[in-house]
């Protein structure tokens, strides 16, 4: 029997394109590229869309939608390769204690022509547009320092959110988070002695291997899940 070739998409979220997301995206890439998947990375600020519009098509009675937005931009040639794909790995920095404009408006758009505002007649949970069971994933990158501060800005509830609407979508969803990154490349040319330069290269050199080794596991186990589905 010939194995089906499983598809993996990476999303970077954030406007730098090699920077803190975009390596953690690269080496979850690898992990997935040595499971056996083809792979493909979009940086989102390559496109050019908007959030959903409210327009409603994908929610009328007897829509032929089939859970895809029918907005026409740069996004919905993507939106259709996702919904064939296998793995989804979307990735993003924190931007004021969320995820960035651009990452959000590709959840809008991806997620909300997926579920219907009705009840499943048999299941009685809520009816969905489209029945596809991707491994999906989050990662998150950010200046958050430690456990601490990111429980005083309540992470844990904020950040989690998109995974559970992920999961109820699309059946699975893990998030990846890498905290206290690098994020200029000469910190003595930036106003920024808020932040304790020792300890965040100390997370340079010690951490931050360890945290593309999770995104590289990841993106391995991904494909290595969609594989006994
Ligand atoms: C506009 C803006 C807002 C940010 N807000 C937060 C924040 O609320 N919490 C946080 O931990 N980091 C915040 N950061 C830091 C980034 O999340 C962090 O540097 C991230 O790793 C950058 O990802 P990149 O290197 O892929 O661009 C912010 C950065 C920018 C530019």
């Amino acid at each position: 029997m010939v194995e089906k070739q499983l598809k993996a998409m990476f999303f970077n979220g954030s406007p730098r394109k090699n920077k803190n997301t975009a390596q953690m995206l690269e080496s979850a890439m690898k992990g997935a590229q040595e499971a056996g998947a083809e792979v493909e990375l979009i940086h989102l600020q390559d496109l050019n869309f908007k959030g959903c519009v409210s327009c409603f098509a994908c929610k009328r009675k007897g829509n032929t939608c089939g859970g895809l937005c029918i907005q026409k931009d740069d996004l919905r040639p993507v939106l259709e390769r996702i919904l064939e794909a296998d793995v989804l790995v979307l990735g993003t920095p924190v931007y004021f204690s969320f995820a960035t404009g651009m990452f959000r408006n590709l959840m809008e758009r991806l997620l909300f022509p997926i579920m219907s505002y009705s009840r499943d007649e048999q299941t009685g949970g809520q009816m969905l547009y489209l029945h596809k069971r991707l491994q999906t994933a989050i990662i998150y990158t950010m200046n958050c320092p430690n456990e601490e501060i990111y429980n005083q800005f309540h992470y844990d509830t904020l950040l989690s959110q998109d995974c559970h609407f992920m999961e109820r979508m699309f059946g699975y969803c893990e998030q990846l988070n890498a905290q206290n990154t690098w994020q200029f490349p000469d910190y003595s040319k930036f106003d920024a002695n808020l932040i304790d330069l020792a300890d965040r290269e100390y997370t340079r050199q010690h951490q931050w291997p360890k945290d593309l080794q999770n995104a590289y596991d990841l993106g391995k186990r991904l494909v290595e899940k969609a594989k006994e589905q």
